[in-house]
């Protein structure tokens, strides 16, 4: 078995899971209204209509995927491996993004557990740390997320954007103006 950063490449299935997972969660993040009327109905009145069921398991299902997704992408980077972090970049931030990335691993996978907990389960706790703290840690880890991706493009000017989305192999300083 190939060990974590032997490969040069983000594969076919890594990038498609990467930005899938980022169009869904996307998705749960920005449109949770139905799930959200589903709880302020329950918490109410003890009960909630066919409609507000249904609205509710789409973002259930979406979160569901969404932790299918992420284990499937933590089994092929622990198969197949991921590029090591571009040699432009300095140390200190190299070890920064290794942390952001497990920490968005992390949170992508408390996230849809708590939901779960708080669904299917009733347990209302895990419904606010599901409502009120993971999901500001998520906008938070996504912001810096992106903003690190702006950082590497636009001035280290590393090829990160492009390992991401056309599988390129990283270009060596020897190769760059
Ligand atoms: C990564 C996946 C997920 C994301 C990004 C996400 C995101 C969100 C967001 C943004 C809210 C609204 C929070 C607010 O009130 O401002 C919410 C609420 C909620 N979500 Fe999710 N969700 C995910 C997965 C799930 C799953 C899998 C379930 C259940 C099967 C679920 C169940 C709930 C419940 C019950 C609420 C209402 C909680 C409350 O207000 O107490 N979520 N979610
Ligand atoms: C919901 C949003 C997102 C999440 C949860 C997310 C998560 C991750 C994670 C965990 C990695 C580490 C590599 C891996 O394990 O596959 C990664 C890599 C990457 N992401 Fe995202 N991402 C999101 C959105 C975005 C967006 C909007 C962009 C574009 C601006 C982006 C660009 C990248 C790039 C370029 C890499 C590769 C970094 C490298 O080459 O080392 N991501 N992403």
């Amino acid at each position: 078995m190939s060990k974590k950063s032997d490969s040069t490449t983000f594969s076919l299935p890594q990038r498609v899971l990467h930005w899938l997972a980022a169009a869904l969660i996307f998705f749960n993040l920005l449109l949770p209204d139905g799930m959200t009327e589903w709880d302020r109905s329950v918490k109410k009145t003890g009960m909630a209509s066919a409609d507000q069921i249904s609205s509710a398991n789409i973002h259930a299902y979406v979160g569901i995927l969404i932790l299918g997704l992420v284990i499937l992408r933590l089994a092929l980077r622990f198969i197949r491996g991921v590029p090591a972090s571009p040699t432009r970049e300095p140390e200190i931030f190299k070890v920064a993004s290794k942390f952001a990335h497990a920490a968005l691993y992390f949170v992508l996978f408390a996230m849809p557990v708590t939901g779960m907990a708080a669904y299917y389960l009733g347990y209302n706790e895990a419904g606010d740390v599901h409502a009120d703290i993971l999901k500001v840690i998520l906008w938070a880890l996504i912001g810096m997320h992106v903003l690190g991706v702006l950082v590497h493009q636009f001035y280290w000017k590393t090829n990160v954007l492009r390992r991401m989305v056309f599988g390129e192999p990283e270009i060596s300083d020897r190769s760059r103006p």
